[in-house]
């Protein structure tokens, strides 16, 4: 039996509405009853206030972040510093999505630098680490997947130990195509090993998957030994989904 928790966190990305919030969060907090993992929801930055009200007086439901500044404040026209989301309840952040890295070229060094930011706030980062289609067609997975956490881990040292990774396979992200769970579990393991050779404690970060995570696979991959959770964008947005992955999380 693993020590750790699991953790089931929806990453919205960029949908949602005032209107559209509002009923999932309360289909969320109707159906979730007293989750056996840790469950948390990360709305775009700007429903952040909507969110903390509508989850306020329940503890099942944690509010998280899908991007956070590597600054700590100041001239920085768009970005939202740590202390800020910390001011809203955040209480974990998603850091180096790949639709950050992909998109707005964040860099390895860019997403050490938001992980180390998260901590210092009190934040849990949610470290997301994994390669493309044409990465793995030439074998090259673990290499960018272990270069992708060195980054985070060389800065971050044994702070890391309060961290959660993610692995999410790039081409089974909004595909369907979900990793199959031997494929998973075994860059999972590969992520432990690495967690374990730098010095932290292994056996208590969790990682999880993402990646056309649903319904109806998220069982058979929650089931494997190094996976520990899962980070959810479109089944995250039906509240009937998402409940049956967090039940399935149990
Ligand atoms: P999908 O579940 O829609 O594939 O997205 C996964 C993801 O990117 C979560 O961060």
């Amino acid at each position: 039996m693993s020590e750790r928790k699991k953790l089931v966190a929806g990453n919205w990305k960029m949908n949602g509405s005032l209107a559209a919030n509002q009923a999932l969060v309360q289909a969320l907090r109707q159906g979730v009853g007293q989750p056996a993992c840790d469950v948390a929801v990360c709305p775009p930055s700007v429903y952040l206030g909507q969110l903390q009200q509508l989850l306020a007086g329940q503890t099942a439901i944690a509010l998280g972040a899908q991007d956070l500044s590597q600054h700590e404040g100041g001239a920085f026209t768009g970005d939202v510093s740590a202390t800020m989301l910390k001011d809203f309840g955040v209480r974990y952040a998603i850091v180096g999505h790949s639709e950050r890295r992909q998109h707005q070229g964040e860099t390895d060094l860019q997403v050490a630098l938001k992980v180390r930011r998260a901590l210092a706030a009190g934040i849990t980062p949610i470290v997301c680490v994994g390669e493309t289609l044409r990465e793995r067609e030439e074998g090259l997975t673990e290499f960018i997947v272990k270069r992708q956490l060195s980054a985070v881990l060389h800065l971050n040292g044994h702070a890391i130990n309060e961290t959660v990774v993610a692995y999410e396979p790039v081409w089974a992200i909004g595909t369907g195509q979900t990793a199959t769970p031997a494929q998973a579990q075994s860059v999972h393991a590969v992520l432990r090993a690495q967690l374990r050779a730098a010095g932290a404690q292994a056996e208590h970060v969790r990682i999880l998957y993402g990646g056309s995570m649903n319904a109806g696979n998220a069982a058979e991959l929650l089931a494997q030994p190094d996976i520990d959770g899962g980070l959810i964008g479109g089944a995250a947005l039906k509240a009937p989904d998402f409940l049956t992955i967090v039940a399935a999380a149990a």
